[in-house]
């Protein structure tokens, strides 16, 4: 099965910060990507702006060693790497200066889709925009984009929102999140509302809970600053987590289209009861298998910024009231791992005796490595002997079920980009669905830091600290293992 490449109309993208990291490793290669699959028109084109004093031909010259680097399989192909190389253009300037900017505005074409890409940190976003809406480039057709993190907290979060709708409207702005960029978090929705088998079970009738889990094994190195500021649960769980945690909560949209999608996800968030301070559990990593501790990467031997945390969470509505949702991600654990275990409650009544033992349904979704999708079914012992029962999987793996041209999907940002490109605003976050995760989250955050809360150490390469397991335990439960 290969899937179906549609293309996009013209355009141009601009990106700001265009030297830098994140457009270097992930948004140019996904664009490479996507110009390699056929869905660029003719005549679309890249002007990455910087500081940087660059001629096109040297942005160029950086550009190609990024795909060399990032894309190898596709850059080897030199008459796709010259013919996307072609289309780049490079303009220096200055955000909080006039310098550059009536060069950008002559590059750009008229009439034609116009994206901007805040690559930058979120203080230049207002200056930017300022720029941007004062040299008369923004028309119907003008989107922009911008990244995580979206603020520090609701107050800085609620400042960015305002700074944007100055100059644009809603529908204009694209506020990225990786994880809804990825297949298999789409492919949560398809599971879902794709099929009837699901739907029905889907409550707290059914279900006993729900465990999502996020597990890394990269560290920090490189982003030492920023992670010191940010944490596990700014970094992960006000963004990633809570969106999975959305899509698998959230009622039925009438439809799949912007609105409806990010009305349903609101309401979640706006459901989440704040969370019990014994409900959730805090770590930092140590030193182990030779590498060095969390403290010693961050070169803070007194750091309290957690760089694991696992969560007891409550959703209360209708479908969900009485069913723990539990929540954990962490850096330098055991595997990479991202997981999400929907445990369905015991039969209620057991037709074949004690002796048969207690048994109940499972689904685990596979996020990545490994992305498919396991129901864990009660059969009968084979033998003879009377009735015994025993739990086997039926185990689907996507890249088995889908073909051997499916075992490498498209990466996160090659989606959104060109979602940017079509003005399908589904996969991305809107202002006040932002604004209600800070809201969660800040009373959290602001209670380790009333109490002073120091974060349990655990070994690198493990599962996380061993209070994230009596979480479970004081509520008779496991979390599943941290398997690749
Ligand atoms: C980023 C976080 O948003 O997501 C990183 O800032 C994290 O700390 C990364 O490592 C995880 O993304 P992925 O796609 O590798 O699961």
């Amino acid at each position: 099965m290969v899937s179906r490449v549609i293309p996009v109309d013209p355009f141009d993208l601009v990106i700001f910060g265009g030297t830098g990291d994140l457009a270097q490793r992930k948004i140019l290669p996904a664009l490479f990507h996507r110009f390699c699959a056929g869905q660029w028109p003719e005549d679309a084109q890249i002007i990455g702006a910087a500081r940087s004093d660059l001629t096109t031909d040297a942005f160029r010259q950086i550009v190609a060693e990024s795909l060399r680097r990032d894309a190898p399989r596709r850059a080897e192909n030199t008459e796709a790497l010259d013919g996307f190389l072609q289309r780049l253009d490079y303009v220096a300037l200055d955000a909080m200066s006039a310098e550059g900017w009536p060069e950008l505005t002559g590059r750009l074409t008229k009439d034609r889709i116009r994206a901007f890409y805040f690559s930058v940190g979120p203080r230049l976003f207002g200056p930017l925009a300022d720029q941007i809406r004062s040299h008369g480039m923004v028309s119907d057709q003008t989107r922009i984009v911008v990244e995580k993190p979206f603020g520090h907290d609701l107050h800085s979060a609620r400042g960015l929102n305002s700074t944007l709708a100055a100059h644009f409207d809603e529908g204009q702005i694209y506020r990225i999140d990786h994880y809804l960029g990825k297949e298999t978090v789409q492919n949560l929705m398809a599971v879902r509302f794709g099929n009837m088998l699901f739907e029905p079970l889907w409550n707290s009738q059914y279900v006993d809970h729900i465990q999502i889990t996020v597990a890394e094994t990269v560290g920090v190195d490189g982003r030492e600053e920023y992670y010191e500021r940010a944490g596990a649960m700014r970094d992960m769980m006000q963004n990633h987590l809570m969106q999975l945690l959305c899509l698998i909560a959230m009622e039925p949209p009438a439809k799949f289209d912007p609105d409806a999608v990010r009305d349903e996800k609101l309401k979640v968030i706006r459901a989440l009861d704040p969370v019990e301070p014994h409900h959730i559990v805090r770590g930092q990593f140590a030193t182990g298998e030779g590498e060095p501790g969390y403290r010693e990467v961050v070169n803070n031997p007194r750091s309290t910024t957690e760089s694991y945390v696992a969560l007891k969470a409550h959703v209360s509505n209708w479908r969900w009231a009485g069913t723990p949702f539990y929540l954990r991600t962490g850096k330098r654990l055991v595997a990479r791992s991202s997981v999400i275990n929907v445990q369905f409650k015991d039969a209620p009544h057991s037709i074949f005796g004690e002796a048969a033992g207690r048994h109940a349904n499972a689904l685990s979704i596979r996020l990545q490595p490994n992305e498919g999708i396991t129901l864990k079914v009660t059969i009968k012992e084979p033998g003879p002997g009377g009735m015994r029962l025993i739990d086997v999987p039926l185990d689907m793996s996507f890249a088995d079920a889908l073909g051997p041209e499916n075992q490498d999907p498209p990466d996160a940002y090659e989606r959104l980009v060109m979602d940017v490109i079509r003005g399908n605003q589904t996969l991305f976050m809107r202002g006040d669905e932002v604004e209600a995760a800070w809201a969660w989250t800040d009373p959290i955050i602001d209670g380790w830091q009333a109490r002073g809360d120091v974060p349990k150490p655990y070994d690198s390469g493990s599962t996380g600290p061993g209070d994230a397991e009596l979480l479970m335990k004081r509520d008779g439960r496991r979390w599943q293992g941290i398997k690749p």
